[in-house]
């Protein structure tokens, strides 16, 4: 709930420990979640704010691009109470609102757009990895993204390798406090091509052969520390070193980050240190709003409504596979 830039209530029903047990999002479960959440979690936005319903001015959530069930569940929602209500509905990109999260912060949280400013944008998550620049508020162009797998889903999935329960991320980058990070060195997947893609996939291979060639890293606390440090550099390397060639490419003096990696340590120390040392503000989406949350689409959706962009129809359809244009 955000009125006037600052987030009066933001709540975030996370399933993490419920997809923990397949090792990965069960669509289905995923969907039934959302279903049983959105009303408890709209009753405790609205007491927390202290806000009636009635004094809503518009309703948003996000249209996608996302899982088609879930994407659903919120679209519907939305859009039903923005019919009861008589108010306006926007359907939110969710990347579009990954792009502006690294403007809101502070205590109380508030959207900082006074300080906005053209920006090489970094979205990386489980589901994506994305280079955006951001011109203006309101105008961006995609950069390039993944071929293949996204940052996430490789931390993800090496440290499922490495037998770490999923989502591994968080452990690896736990893990690799202490390691050293120079200790295996795997690839950099195109990182010298001169483009603004990425791939993940090859890395995880490097590593299931590496562990097939030496099991008893994996089973050796020190080396293990080494070889989850090890897959960090590579994953960073790449992200931080396309991020700030970007930025210089295209001669803006910002760069930003968010998505669920951007928690990441050493992304966030990479990023830092390397901005400092080009010259380059860096803002840095806050850990809470890192992941997804509804703080980011509520800002976005308010910021749409001040500027008089036309909301979205209340029978629009969700759009799964939407891209950021
Ligand atoms: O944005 P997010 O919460 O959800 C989506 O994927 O949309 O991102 C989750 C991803 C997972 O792959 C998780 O392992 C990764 O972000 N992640 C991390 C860290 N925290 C979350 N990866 C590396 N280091 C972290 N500290
Ligand atoms: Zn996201």
């Amino acid at each position: 709930m955000v009125r006037d830039g600052r987030v009066l209530a933001a709540v975030v029903a996370s399933q993490g420990t419920l997809h923990a047990e397949y090792g990965g999002v069960v669509p289905e479960l995923a969907t039934r979640e959302h279903l049983r959440n959105w009303l408890p979690l709209a009753r405790c936005v609205l007491a927390q704010a202290g806000v009636l319903p009635g004094e809503l001015a518009a309703v948003a959530a996000t249209r996608g691009p996302g899982l088609p069930n879930a994407l659903m569940v919120g679209l519907r929602a939305a859009q039903a109470i923005a019919f009861a209500l008589e108010r306006p509905f926007f359907g939110i990109h969710h990347h579009e609102a990954h792009l502006y999260s690294p403007w809101i912060g502070g205590e109380p949280l508030r959207a900082q757009f006074e300080q906005f400013e053209p920006n090489v944008s970094l979205i990386v998550s489980g589901g994506h990895t994305l280079l955006v620049h951001v011109a203006a508020e309101g105008q961006h162009r995609l950069l390039g993204g993944t071929v293949d797998d996204a940052a996430g889903e490789c931390f993800d999935k090496t440290a499922k390798l490495i037998g770490l329960p999923y989502p591994g991320g968080p452990l690896l980058d736990q893990l690799a406090v202490g390691g050293d990070p120079a200790a295996f060195p795997f690839p950099r997947p195109l990182l010298n091509e001169p483009n603004d893609d990425f791939s993940f996939s090859g890395l995880k291979t490097a590593v299931r052969y590496f562990l097939r060639d030496h099991p008893e890293v994996g089973r050796d606390p020190a080396r293990r520390r080494d070889l989850c440090a090890s897959v960090q550099a590579a994953i960073v390397d790449v992200l931080v070193t396309k991020t700030l060639r970007a930025a210089r490419r295209l001669g803006v003096r910002c760069v930003t980050a968010s998505g669920g990696v951007t928690c990441n340590r050493a992304l966030r120390g990479r990023l830092a240190a390397e901005c400092a040392e080009a010259g380059l503000r860096l803002r840095l989406a806050e850990p809470r709003l890192c992941t997804d949350n509804a703080a980011m689409v509520a800002v976005l959706a308010e910021r749409l409504l001040r500027r008089g962009c036309a909301p979205t129809p209340l029978d629009a359809e969700m759009l799964p596979s939407w891209e950021l244009t």
